[in-house]
């Protein structure tokens, strides 16, 4: 035996998708995307050792005794998927929201209503922190027997300290506790709660009082907050993600869903990613463009309010980095599956394939700012799924239908069964 006793070769897969050498940002097309047939992949200690031929990686893992997982049935081998953006803790249904508006009112003036976000909040301050991980625990698993490996998670339900400290405690828990990567985000700016008339004092409050107990205990180190005429404007957004920046964190804009002043921030306040950006035209997307800013479409969002998706093939055209995630969240976005959704907003936008699966794999990871994972590839982390198909244009093809059947998560098999 030798120092490579705890290799694990696992294959043959029909093809791999290794999302490796492909453009950082902008538009690619179908002949850039690097296809591995009969390819193998050694891992070891959860991490990516080889990707390659089968038949050499065999030669090798039988030379230096290797283990051996074996693929018995035609399959495709994709990076675990990334969702960028998610409210998946959460308490109680909006479906009395969604009855609202399909019987004709806005998201807009249900919020103005106090309903909406709001109606969120009061349910999920009232909920212990028992009762929130057990609840985000069930959407996670969820998530992770359909792809997802890594998933971030906003508060913003919460919105005074104790109540987003809960949030991202909850949040915190369930990490340590399950397969599946959370990446935590404070989003106490997702709107002004009722107790204050003054948006300035609560976004005041929330970076004296907050966000400094946030970095202490390290339960985030991404900050968000919600620019729209229901939230906050432009002006107020600027200041107070200029002092969260100050502070250590990372900055993400929820921008331009119905109005396009968000984008502008993000890109004055150079944020790793502005996301939703239903509303943006060519002037937004050159703003992002010229920040370096990622842009992550929300296709749940539009397909929960009924709205037009982001123009994600301009964006691609504009030569942004487009990600596509699911904003799971009790209100605009219930459905919170990631593949249907790319494969849905894919069809519309005209995105190619590689364009998709980019933007929930390795662009999915760079507007999270993770450099470990996202393409299968030699120091990567070890998470990836399998699909049952010989052709891996088949995936997007179903709409979301054909399942990974295997899902590896730090090069561990994890149990797949949907709840
Ligand atoms: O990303 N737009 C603001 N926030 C969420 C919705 C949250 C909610 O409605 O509960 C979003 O769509
Ligand atoms: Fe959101």
């Amino acid at each position: 035996m030798n120092h490579h006793e705890n290799f694990t070769l696992i294959g043959p897969f029909t093809q791999i998708l290794t999302m490796t050498n492909l453009p950082e940002a902008g538009a690619i097309t179908d002949d850039e995307l690097d296809v591995l047939e009969d390819g193998g992949i050694v891992v070891c200690d959860g991490v990516i050792k080889m990707v390659g031929k089968y038949n050499v990686l065999l030669k090798v893992a039988q030379e230096e005794h290797h283990n051996f997982e074996k693929i018995t049935e035609p399959m495709v081998l994709l990076p675990g998927l990334v969702d960028a953006h998610t409210h998946i803790c959460f308490a109680g249904s909006r479906a009395n929201d969604y009855a609202m508006r399909v019987a004709g009112k806005s998201y807009l003036e249900i919020a103005r209503n106090g309903g909406g976000i709001l109606d969120s909040v009061r349910k999920t301050r009232e909920a212990t922190i028992v009762e929130l991980v057990g609840l985000l625990k069930k959407r996670c698993d969820r998530h992770l027997a359909e792809g997802v490996t890594t998933c971030e998670v906003k508060s913003g339900y919460g919105l005074t300290v104790d109540d987003e400290l809960k949030m991202l405690e909850a949040i915190k828990l369930v990490n340590k506790h399950h397969e599946i990567d959370l990446v935590p985000t404070c989003l106490a700016a997702h709107m002004r709660p009722p107790e204050y008339s003054d948006s300035n004092v609560y976004l005041q409050h929330v970076l004296e009082e907050l966000l400094p107990q946030v970095k202490e205990q390290e339960l985030a180190n991404r900050v968000d907050i919600f620019i729209e005429d229901t939230a906050f404007t432009e002006r107020e957004s600027l200041e107070y993600l200029l002092a969260a920046k100050e502070l250590g964190f990372d900055i993400t804009v929820h921008a331009d869903q119905f109005s396009t002043d968000g984008s502008k921030v993000a890109a004055e306040v150079g944020a790793v990613s502005a996301d939703h950006l239903e509303a943006s035209g060519e002037a937004e997307i050159a703003l992002l463009k010229e920040a370096g800013v990622v842009a992550t479409v929300l296709p749940g969002a539009s397909l929960g309010l009924g709205m037009h998706y982001a123009p994600a093939r301009k964006m691609l055209d504009g030569g942004l980095c487009v990600a596509i995630a699911t904003d799971w969240n009790p209100g605009s976005a219930p459905m919170g599956d990631l593949l249907l959704q790319a494969a849905l907003i894919g069809a519309s936008e005209k995105l190619t394939i590689p364009e998709t699966i980019a933007a929930i794999t390795t662009r999915a990871a760079k507007a999270l700012n993770l450099k470990d994972r996202g393409c299968l590839a030699k120091g990567q982390v070890a998470d990836f799924i399998a699909f049952p198909t010989s052709n891996y244009k088949e995936i997007l093809y179903f709409q979301g239908k054909l399942k990974p059947t295997i899902v590896w998560k730090r090069g561990e098999k994890v149990q797949v069964t949907i709840p």
